[in-house]
């Protein structure tokens, strides 16, 4: 097919050689830091050789006990299935709008751990949850939907969007029958999300700090979870040493406006989507406590405030494996493989733990890290290639835009695709097939040391304005922010097989 001739995961190597020449470049860069500056590379190859390098065969197994999935019990969504998950709402492209997007904007503010700003993205993050519970629980109605749809209309009209609210109706409109085969109906009230907070008191360098960490759960029930995180906090940038000297600085609210926005704020923004828009797959009455469950976690306390240590960084997630690594959870079977007892620990029904960190830039480039769940990054990958078939991938919108196309209501989409690509350079996809040669220390590590399996949703290299003031609101596109959401929403409906039909067997018997 014409249009697949341009689709080139591994583009960069074959057809800009010279761009790839810089690229490792960078990465050698990024890879070996030279000073103790901030987040440090550690080359968890030394550390962890069996995790980086080990067992890259789909099917991973530790001691004798399947603990990994196999790539081939995982169907990858059709054409028409990609097209349907995306236009569950919330579904325009300006919810990751950094100025007027209801996901976004409301985390852009510098929001340094222990901080007020901190505490306010708290209540946004906790609200939007709570509202997300009342339509749940209530049950929502066709006016509430309705509603919220007109909201978010108008919140596009306002801005430029690519696509029409009309065109998003019709195409809405052609689902709808099949639609409501995997969502909860509406007017049938569902289970809500369940909260924990974890807030606790750490030492930094800057004295006493308290740390939150948020974790919504869908079925606390469930014993077993595949988990989205992400870091809400952002960077403590001390004032310039002319303005107030060094032993006046309060790594707190005398910060530098540093917003964060690759960093991390749209996977933030991505995880609350992931959760508004499978509530009420999630609610399917066909789904049962034994059903794993989603769970998305936002930490707080991941950057360094001086010096990236190993105690000066990772304060959330270190206290919050640890603290579900003494929880004991009773447990009726051992889905996950990873203890073979009736009672576990808390971090032993997580299947896998998926971390995204510095997404939401152009141009990202994801190797994979971990043999363990290189499966994971090989689907993901072909969750890409698909989503670019049916012309729904981040990059073609971006590239869309870039190129001034705007799609019109009456028009033919086909043939706006095909003046791209007469126009555009071949498509890199998001994820590379390309391993990494190392590893990026980040939240995943305390998960990772007590047994998690991990996909690491990292571009190497970072984005260029990483801890930098130019992380903010012109670092993003919109366009990529919503292709990594639909990314992420199909693969966990894949994952999830939230689109099995009732009756037939899950995953689980399989
Ligand atoms: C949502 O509702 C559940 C069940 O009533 C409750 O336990 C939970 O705390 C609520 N979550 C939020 C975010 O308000
Ligand atoms: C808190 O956020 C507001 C924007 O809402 C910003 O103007 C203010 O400078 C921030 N405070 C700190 C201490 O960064």
């Amino acid at each position: 097919m014409a249009k697949n001739r341009k689709w080139n995961n591994d583009g960069l190597q074959q057809i800009q050689p010279l761009q790839e020449k810089q690229h490792r470049a960078e990465r050698r860069m990024v890879v070996l830091p030279t000073t103790g500056i901030s987040m440090i590379i550690l080359l968890l190859l030394a550390l962890f050789p069996q995790q980086v390098f080990g067992d890259a065969s789909f099917n991973t197994n530790r001691g004798g006990v399947k603990t990994g999935r196999t790539a081939a019990a995982l169907e990858v969504s059709s054409l028409s299935d990609l097209e349907m998950i995306s236009l569950w709402g919330p579904s325009t492209t300006d919810r990751f709008n950094p100025y007027t997007g209801s996901l976004l904007a409301p985390l852009l503010i510098p929001r340094v751990s222990g901080t007020a700003n901190n505490t306010r993205v708290q209540e946004f993050i906790l609200d939007y949850f709570a509202k997300l519970n009342t339509t749940s629980l209530t049950g929502g109605t066709e006016e509430a939907e309705a509603e919220a749809e007109a909201e978010a209309e108008a919140e596009a009209a306002a801005a430029t969007t690519t696509t029409t609210n009309s065109k998003l109706k019709s195409k809405k409109l052609k689902h709808q029958n099949r639609d409501q085969l995997f969502r909860r109906a509406l007017g049938t009230p569902g289970i809500g999300w369940h909260v924990e907070l974890d807030r606790f008191t750490d030492k930094t360098p800057f004295g006493e700090k308290t740390f939150t960490n948020l974790i919504f759960t869908k079925n606390p029930k469930a014993e077993n979870r595949l988990v989205f995180a992400a870091h809400f906090d952002s960077k403590y940038f001390p004032p310039p040493l002319d303005q107030k000297p060094k032993n006046q600085w309060n790594g707190g609210d005398d910060t530098l406006p540093f917003i964060a926005a690759t960093d991390s704020a749209v996977p933030c923004a991505i995880l609350l989507d992931l959760a508004a828009s499978l509530d009420r797959a999630l609610d399917h009455p066909s789904r049962n406590d034994k059903d794993t469950t989603l769970q998305l976690i936002f930490f707080d306390g991941e950057e360094a405030f001086q010096d990236w240590t190993a105690t000066d960084s990772l304060y959330g997630s270190r206290h919050l494996a640890e603290l579900w690594a003494m929880r004991s959870v009773p447990r009726s079977r051992t889905a996950t493989g990873r203890n073979g007892g009736s009672t576990s620990n808390n971090l032993e029904g997580i299947e896998l733990f998926v971390l995204l960190d510095l997404l939401g830039a152009e141009g990202p480039n994801v190797p994979s890290f971990f043999g363990a769940t290189h499966w994971v990054h090989q689907h993901t990958m072909l969750i890409e290639q698909r989503l670019w078939e049916a012309k729904l991938h981040g990059g073609q919108a971006l590239a869309r835009r870039k190129a001034g196309i705007q799609e019109r209501e009456d028009d033919d989409e086909a043939d706006d695709m095909e003046r791209l690509d007469e126009d555009e350079p071949p498509l890199k996809g998001f994820l590379t097939a390309a391993p990494a040669w190392g590893g990026v220390d980040d939240d995943h590590r305390p998960f990772l040391q007590r047994g998690v399996p991990v996909f690491h949703v990292i571009p190497l290299p970072f984005p260029h304005v990483w801890h930098k003031l130019e992380d903010n609101a012109d670092a993003i596109s919109p366009e990529v922010a919503e292709g990594w959401a639909n990314i992420f929403r199909a693969f966990a409906v894949d994952y999830l097989q939230l689109l099995k039909p009732r009756g037939q067997h899950r995953r689980d018997e399989l």
